[in-house]
């Protein structure tokens, strides 16, 4: 796992944003456009408004034939509720960046067919030729995606009720903590695992404790972040908040220091 520790939010946004690109861009060289794995929240914002920026300025790589596929979805949301993930996530980054909505998937919370909602995700990433880099947050609770503490290390795409923490924490977005729904789809652990490369991103002193456990704690489900350290190619992009209690901060930094100017994340 390579931690890196920024100094502002802004650049973990631009170095997250430049790892994104350079997928983007090979793939679109080698003539099989990149499979991205996003994450909605607050977190992602920031690198999200860089990639459209960039693009928008002309730096950025061409977006054709990108597939994505998000983390997770509510379930019980009226249809075309602004506050589905895959509403949010067209809102704030495919519709701007050029990816049809017919190449953004989100797991498919239809109340009739809910019960096969997890295979047929876990199939159309499959079908897809898997995700190549899956942007993550973490929640203040340790959660990975909507898995939350308890969660299985090898779960797969399924249904899951969401902690008091969780919609507290989410409550911003529907009013209060009662208007968040109780059931979500998510990614498992074991999902989030398979994709090629994990880049986890945290910023601000609310995530401090839960990226030390994730990081530095041991891999249990009590903090289904830390399933992170048995993958074998995870980025952790963190402000110095974030970062704020680390064990190891000074081995972190003088690791990325003295990093090769060849080796990408
Ligand atoms: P946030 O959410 O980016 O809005 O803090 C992260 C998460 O809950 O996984």
């Amino acid at each position: 796992m390579e931690v890196v520790v920024l100094d502002t939010p802004a650049e973990v946004a631009s170095l997250a944003a430049d790892t994104i690109e350079d997928v983007v861009r090979s793939g679109a060289s080698a003539g099989t456009p990149a499979v991205l794995g996003l994450a909605t929240g607050s977190t992602p914002l920031a690198t999200y408004d860089e990639l459209i920026r960039r693009a928008r300025d002309g730096r950025g790589p061409s977006y054709d034939g990108v597939e994505t596929f998000n983390l997770d979805e509510y379930v019980g949301l009226p249809d075309g509720h602004e506050q589905s993930y895959l509403a949010t996530i067209r809102r704030e980054f495919t519709d701007a960046i050029g990816i049809p909505p017919e190449r953004v998937h989100g797991p498919d919370p239809t109340a009739e067919t809910l019960p096969t909602a997890g295979e047929r995700y876990e199939a159309a990433i499959v079908a897809a030729g898997g995700i190549e880099v899956q942007i993550l947050g973490i929640g203040s609770d340790g959660h990975l995606a909507f898995n939350e503490p308890g969660s299985s290390l090898a779960s797969l795409t399924r249904i899951k009720t969401l902690t008091a923490t969780t919609r507290k924490d989410n409550a911003r977005f529907f009013g209060s903590p009662d208007a968040v729904p109780r059931h979500v789809l998510t990614q498992g652990l074991g999902t989030i695992t398979r994709a090629g490369h994990l880049l986890m991103l945290a910023t601000g002193e609310g995530k401090a404790e839960a990226v030390a456990a994730a990081v530095e704690g041991p891999v249990s489900a009590t903090c289904p972040a830390s399933v992170l350290q048995l993958h074998p190619h995870v980025s952790v992009l963190l402000d110095e908040a974030a970062a704020s209690r680390l064990v190891r901060l000074d081995y972190y930094r003088e690791v990325y220091a003295g990093k090769p100017d060849w080796q990408g994340l």
